[in-house]
């Protein structure tokens, strides 16, 4: 099958039409950390890249963020009615709720149709990727003409704040972008993939909480942060290499490279091993940290509204973790 799809052009007849973000107002410094755990902002910095992460307040959920990351997108591009969407999809893996799903409580928000789709993904940090890859093959067999995809995380309500190793990473937002029909295909090579053997190295118990030959009932994340790096530098150039011989282009055709944005460190030595240049590779994890799901529109969102990303330019998106899941795919920007 891999072999099959590979020998032709995977594109779907969609674009990204409108797009919107969100952060909470709400900051963790390295400082702050220095006062909870036995860390340092050199540590942090040196290891990770990470300077700030924006987190929910107390009564604030992946919903809330959700609804302000649409509103966002809504505030830039007033043509937009969402009463013409068909579907919801959302890749969170901090809904407020097991059910209901993100995706209805935003149909009811907004006082849809009954008649919307709405879906709920659980692909980690793989989720933005992945939604858009859904919503083109949702648009691409007619099922919808416009699609609502959002990701929306709020992962600092499910950190260990007493394990430095991890709570120092994380943190919160969301993102939103309206993928419609167009005659023109604007999104390309879609790929996704799994590894549910590394699934070890990175996991939150639920109902089950027997995992790894250890009971957990924390419910709180738990990372081998070593193991899941190594992963990441020995699987991730592949995913790409699959996404670019789907979509028949080459590194060199990309113009921008928007992984997910968890470790600066990481993603720099990734850019050296592709090769593909760090300065043309979009980041949040600066300032946001590492989101999940949101890391990527939290990069690309800033780079479309500050001329960064020009119409024409083609954007690389490559999305992984926790499951071990990746999803990517090449758009380009309209
Ligand atoms: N401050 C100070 N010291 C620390 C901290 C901290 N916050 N955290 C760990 N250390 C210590 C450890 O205890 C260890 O000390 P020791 O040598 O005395 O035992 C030392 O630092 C090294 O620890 P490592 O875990 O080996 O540190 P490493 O260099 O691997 O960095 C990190 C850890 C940043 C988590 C890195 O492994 C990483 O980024 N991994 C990838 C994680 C990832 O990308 N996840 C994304 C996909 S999934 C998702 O996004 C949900």
């Amino acid at each position: 099958m891999t072999s099959a799809l590979e020998t032709r052009i995977v594109s779907a007849p969609a674009r990204i039409a409108a797009l919107g973000m969100f952060a909470p107002k709400r900051i963790l410094t390295n400082a702050d950390f220095e006062r909870m755990v036995d860390t340092s902002d050199e540590w942090i910095v040196q290891r990770t890249g990470i300077r700030r992460r924006h987190v929910v307040g107390e009564d604030e959920y992946s919903s809330d963020l959700a609804i302000a990351a649409v509103d966002d997108l809504l505030a830039h591009h007033p043509s937009v009615r969402l009463d013409t969407i068909d579907y919801i999809v959302v890749g969170s893996s901090t809904p407020d709720y097991e059910y209901p799903s993100l995706s209805a409580m935003l149909q009811a928000h907004y006082r849809l149709p009954g008649n919307v789709g709405a879906v709920d993904i659980s692909t980690a940090c793989a989720g933005f990727a992945y939604g858009l890859n859904l919503a083109a093959g949702l648009i691409g067999t007619g099922q919808a003409e416009r699609v609502l995809v959002v990701a929306a995380d709020a992962l600092t309500r499910s950190v260990d704040y007493t394990d430095r190793s991890t709570c120092v990473l994380f943190g919160d937002g969301a993102g939103a972008a309206l993928v419609e029909y167009s005659r023109h295909p604007a999104i390309f090579g879609m790929d996704a993939g799994a590894d549910g053997n590394g699934g070890k190295f990175l996991y939150r118990t639920a109902l089950r909480t027997r995992i790894n030959g250890v009971d957990d009932t924390s419910r709180l994340l738990r990372q081998e942060g070593q193991s899941v790096y190594r992963w990441v530098m020995e699987n991730v150039p592949n995913y790409v290499a699959r996404i670019l011989a789907r979509a028949g282009l080459a590194l060199d055709d990309i113009d921008w490279f928007a992984p997910h944005s968890a470790n600066l460190r990481m993603i720099e030595a990734l850019c050296k091993r592709l090769p593909f240049p760090i300065e043309r590779t979009l980041l949040s994890v600066e300032e946001y940290g590492n989101t999940s799901a949101v890391s990527i529109p939290l990069a690309l969102i800033p780079a479309v509204r500050d001329g960064r990303v020009k119409p024409g330019q083609r954007i690389l998106l490559m999305g992984f973790g926790g499951g071990l899941v990746t999803a990517g795919n090449v758009i380009v920007w309209t």
